[in-house]
């Protein structure tokens, strides 16, 4: 018990219990209209507070960067109302939780935006599936911003920081990965702009810093992390040799804004073949912990095990875990025990209502 993963950590103004966090899970049970969260959240949050820290599902900051049926936003006041609860219910409980800002970009659908095309850098269709109130659809062509746009949704960020820190929120945590809005500025695939969003890596990192940027202007960075990562999925984001030229320079980058935290994740993929390959297992941690000086969270396929071993050779300073924390609600009680873990019922992980969410049994309930 007396191990690395259970020492105190200071993260910005926080002094967390443990260096577990509860990674960001979409879990599709937010309203489906007003795309506020419902009492049920305020309960699943809670139930998992003896986490050193939680960071919630991914919120869209905008109308136009929602992009996922039944996921919550943080742009209404009725949002914001449905959150406050959230977050007051963890707090009774004795945790902490922080906002995860998120604009899906190209990943949304128009049946999700009131019939207009998704935004993103410029028209290439993701290739992925979008999640509608009608299943899931084959993605669509996006249309490129317009520079108005940009500013704009560079501002929506900074507005739902300030709504998250209105909500009760402990900070926030900038997407900045997987296939969503900020990915596809990143990606030389994504991202064929001529203005100075696109070209080279700085031009085409422009976002990214303008929003960390405007979000800084309302919100301590000891408030402001991000999760980042260079990834290998399919179609347009499959890594290419300048993924992981984009992602040190983002990581370097961001290390002078003197952030709360880096979200690290490590492959969710096989890199074998890729440019990405040295950075298997944990090698991403190896190759980035040189380039970020603050609070890293290392993430993926994690263990108590690997966890300790990552925090004492200092390559983390805490660690996420997601997958498990769906099925764990005292995932924090069973590390520290050893006890076993439960499985994850995937049948109802992107399901309504409590069954598969609110009712997984804590280790008193066995
Ligand atoms: C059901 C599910 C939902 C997820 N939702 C999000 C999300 O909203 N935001 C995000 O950044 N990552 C999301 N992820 C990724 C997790 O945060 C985490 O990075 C991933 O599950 C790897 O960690 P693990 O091996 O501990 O599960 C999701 C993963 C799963 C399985």
């Amino acid at each position: 018990m007396n191990t690395s993963l259970f020492t105190p950590v200071r993260l910005g103004q926080l002094e967390l219990p443990n260096r577990i966090a509860m990674a960001p899970l979409t879990r599709m049970r937010a309203h489906p209209h007003t795309h506020a969260p419902t009492v049920l959240q305020a309960d699943y949050y809670a139930q998992r507070a003896s986490a050193g820290l939680i960071v919630a599902e991914a919120t869209a900051i905008s109308p136009d960067g929602f992009g996922w049926a039944n996921t919550p936003g943080l742009w209404s006041r009725e949002q914001i109302n449905g959150w406050r609860r959230v977050t007051d219910a963890v707090h009774d409980a004795g945790g902490r939780i922080i906002a995860q800002l998120w604009h899906t970009g190209a990943i949304s659908h128009p049946e999700l935006l009131d019939g207009a095309l998704p935004l993103s850098a410029s028209n290439v269709n993701v290739q992925h599936e979008s999640v509608t109130p009608g299943g899931r659809k084959p993605t669509v062509a996006p249309r490129p911003m317009a520079l108005d746009e940009i500013f704009r949704t560079v501002d929506d960020y900074a507005r739902a920081a300030r709504n998250a820190i209105e909500a009760g929120f402990d900070g926030v945590q900038i997407l900045a990965n997987y296939l969503y809005l900020i990915a596809q500025f990143l990606n030389r695939a994504t991202n064929h702009r001529t203005d100075s969003y696109g070209g080279g890596i700085e031009n085409r990192a422009r976002f990214l810093f303008e929003v960390v940027e405007a979000v800084l202007e309302e919100l301590d960075p000891s408030l402001v992390g991000v999760k980042i990562s260079p990834m290998h999925e399919g179609g347009p984001f499959a890594a290419n040799d300048e993924t992981l030229p984009m992602t040190e320079y983002a990581i370097r980058e961001l290390d002078g804004y003197g952030l709360s935290h880096l979200l690290l994740m490590g492959n969710t993929t096989d890199f074998t073949g890729t440019p990405l390959e040295p950075l298997a297992g944990d090698g991403m941690f190896r190759h980035f912990r040189p380039l970020f000086r603050g609070t890293l969270i290392a993430n993926v396929d994690m263990d108590a095990d690997r966890a300790n071993r990552l925090i004492e050779a200092g390559l983390a300073d805490m660690v996420a875990f997601g997958r498990p924390f769906i099925a764990n609600p005292d995932l924090v009680e069973r590390l520290a025990t050893g006890a076993p873990l439960e499985a994850v019922d995937w049948t109802t992980v992107y399901a309504t209502g409590p069954h598969g969410y609110t009712d997984y049994p804590t280790l008193e309930r066995v």
